[in-house]
């Protein structure tokens, strides 16, 4: 089968005081190759679990992950992680970071630099091949992430609210960013984010989970994700559907938190 298969996987820590945490449960979920995916939910549904079990970090209690037919079980350059920062190698310049993987993998050095050269023009980096990670800004540094990523060629890029860290209009701009890369490249993407409009923009299909147990709540088919390609996203977010389902999906949020104080109270 291909696509990544997410077929029951369920995760249940153990915690030291003898209670457990059932952080998912019963997660099923078939992704195609060159969908783009964003995973919302409240904090604690499970989200940064379920990435680390796709990347490979973790294993799930019961249920297993299959890319392309084959059981996932370890890290695999096949899947590659975009965290929220701090990531990336301190040590080395912008290209070093980018080439490090086809490095580590043996890869000629001629064909390291092409490589890198494509992915630095991708990105918008052109003239920082030579800097250091310390001397680029926040959207900067995301940049470089995200071609050290794709250097490795993964089927599937997971990122952990890697545009969470930035400022809103560094953030526009690498929505806009993510949305170039998901077309220009055909990776199945899958991006967790805190903010809904992000959810929206960056998901064409977008996933609510809920928390306790950390599950699936609700999916939707969206067409902004589509239409953002290359166009002004502000212009995106005026369709007449997307204020709509941006108030839809935060008042679900809304009560599901209002829900877990309710419990935390009594
Ligand atoms: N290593 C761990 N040990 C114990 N509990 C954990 C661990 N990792 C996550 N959890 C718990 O699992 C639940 C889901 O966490 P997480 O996946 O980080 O949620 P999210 O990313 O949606 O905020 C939370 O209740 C969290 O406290
Ligand atoms: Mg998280």
């Amino acid at each position: 089968m291909s696509g990544l298969n997410i077929n029951d996987v369920s995760m249940t820590f153990e915690l030291p005081n003898g209670g457990s945490v059932e952080a998912l449960k019963n997660i099923n979920l078939n992704i195609q190759k060159g969908e783009l995916v964003s995973v919302l939910g409240p904090s604690g549904c499970g989200k940064t679990t379920l990435l680390n079990i796709l990347a490979g970090f973790l294993a799930p209690t019961d249920g297993i992950i299959e890319l392309n037919g084959e059981l996932v079980k370890k890290p695999s350059s096949e899947r590659g992680m975009v965290f929220q920062q701090g990531a990336l190698f301190e040590w080395m310049n912008v290209s070093k970071n980018i080439g490090f993987g086809p490095k580590m993998k043996g890869t000629p050095q001629l064909e390291i630099d092409k490589k890198v050269t494509e992915l630095l023009d991708i990105v918008g980096l052109k003239d920082f091949a030579d800097k250091m990670i310390y001397e680029m800004s926040g959207g900067m540094q995301q940049r470089v992430a995200l071609a050290r990523c794709l250097a490795n060629d993964p089927d599937v890029i997971l990122m952990d609210e890697p545009l969470g860290a930035l400022d809103a209009l560094t953030r526009e701009k690498m929505q806009s960013l993510v949305l170039d890369i998901w077309k220009k490249t055909g990776k199945t993407i899958i991006l967790i984010t805190h903010s809904v409009e992000e959810a929206l923009l960056l998901g064409e299909r977008l996933i609510v989970m809920a928390p306790r147990p950390g599950r699936i709540h609700k999916e939707y088919n969206l067409p902004f994700a589509e239409l953002g390609v290359g166009a002004d996203l502000r212009e995106v977010k005026r369709h007449k559907k997307f204020g709509p389902t941006r108030d839809e999906i935060l008042n679900m949020i809304w009560n599901m938190e209002e829900e877990i104080m309710g419990r935390a109270e009594n």
